[in-house]
């Protein structure tokens, strides 16, 4: 439990932003071969957020004023800004700087990770070094991503999945070396390239008529494939922080999981021994959101008054890549 590092780093503000415009599962009954009731039951969700104009930089530029608000602090306090996102508004610049410029961060310098479902998690932790280091007081770690911009709205098999949201947290240096961030697990797995990928756009395959043609520029998944990993790899590497950390599930305030299906999040948190009250669930209203879910989550419980200081939290993801991981943590804000 980083016993050995003078500085740790806490969350010391959140804050989100979804769109306003919701696509509901009758909608997209309208739109595809589905039902409300096959996406209830094999995915939990209801309904989804859709960016209708905009970029990522736009939702996370949305969730970072709200963020300095929350904190009371300007904009030209923010030393770094790393925004975990696979829907970068373009692949350069990085969206990163676009956010700083949106927001006035005129003294920040900033970077994108992409680590699809896990970039959060991976991002958080970047970010909580830099404040351990003792060199930087002040980091916003923020995921975004417009999925409705890269899903095929005419794939029953993946665009029943996927939303758009951000959500930015502020890392500050503890000032309890009992609170903040704790612990983190993480793993990769390149294997995991075949069955969840986006094959256009990049160096591999840059974009042709032949590409669009070919619906290269949109999520490709096979969806049982994953299932069946996420649910072992999830739960896999969450009862492994709880053990090194002598915690079991009884100890654990809340249980932050990617939402990416809810009967893989049922799967993780039984597993961990976790009482279904202590789970964040909000798959229902805004499905996948890739980077932005568990930021998502933590910010509508602490606004809910439900995530108070010195709730034990682990959080866990998996996505891509095969990315996933786990974070122990001890919320900071009141
Ligand atoms: O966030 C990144 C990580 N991603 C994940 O963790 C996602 C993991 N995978 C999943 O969540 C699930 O696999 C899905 C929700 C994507 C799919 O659920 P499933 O229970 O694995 O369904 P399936 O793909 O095995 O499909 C079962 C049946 C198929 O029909 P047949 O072949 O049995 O006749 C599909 O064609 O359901 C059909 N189907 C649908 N039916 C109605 C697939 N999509 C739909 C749909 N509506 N939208």
């Amino acid at each position: 439990m980083n016993k050995n590092k003078k500085t740790i780093a806490a969350i010391t503000a959140v804050a989100h932003y979804v769109p306003e415009k919701i696509l509901s599962n009758l909608e997209l009954e309208k739109m595809v071969d589905t039902t409300d009731e096959w996406i209830k039951t094999r995915t939990g969700i209801s309904e989804r957020r859709i960016l209708e104009k905009g970029a990522s930089s736009d939702m996370a530029a949305k969730a970072i004023d709200q963020l300095l608000k929350n904190r009371g602090i300007g904009p030209e306090e923010i030393e770094i800004i790393i925004t975990a996102t696979v829907t970068p508004d373009m692949l350069f610049p990085p969206t990163s700087t676009i956010i700083q410029r949106k927001v006035g961060a005129k003294n920040a310098w900033g970077f994108d990770i992409e680590a699809a479902c896990s970039g959060f998690l991976y991002s958080l932790i970047v970010g909580a070094q830099f404040i351990e280091t003792g060199n930087y007081k002040k980091v916003i770690v923020v995921g975004s991503d417009k999925m409705s911009s890269i899903t095929d709205y005419t794939d029953r098999n993946s665009c029943i999945l996927f939303g758009d949201a951000a959500a930015a947290v502020l890392l500050e240096p503890s000032n309890d070396e009992n609170i903040g961030i704790l612990d983190h697990i993480f793993y990769s797995d390149g294997t995991g390239e075949e069955a969840l990928h986006m094959k256009g756009g990049g160096s591999l395959n840059p974009p042709t008529h032949e590409t669009v043609d070919k619906k290269w520029h949109y999520i490709y998944q096979d969806g049982k494939a994953v299932f069946k990993v996420a649910v072992m790899g999830m739960a896999d590497v969450s009862e492994e922080i709880l053990k090194r950390n002598n915690l079991t599930g009884n100890d654990i305030d809340y249980f932050v999981p990617h939402q990416a299906n809810l009967r893989i999040i049922d799967a993780a948190a039984n597993r961990m021994g976790i009482d279904h009250s202590k789970v964040m669930i909000n798959i229902d209203k805004y499905g996948n959101t890739t980077a932005a879910t568990i930021p998502l989550c933590l910010s509508e419980w602490w606004l809910a008054g439900k995530l108070k200081r010195g709730n034990t939290v682990v959080l866990a993801s998996f996505g891509a890549g095969y990315t996933w991981g786990s974070i122990l943590l001890k919320w900071a804000i009141d």
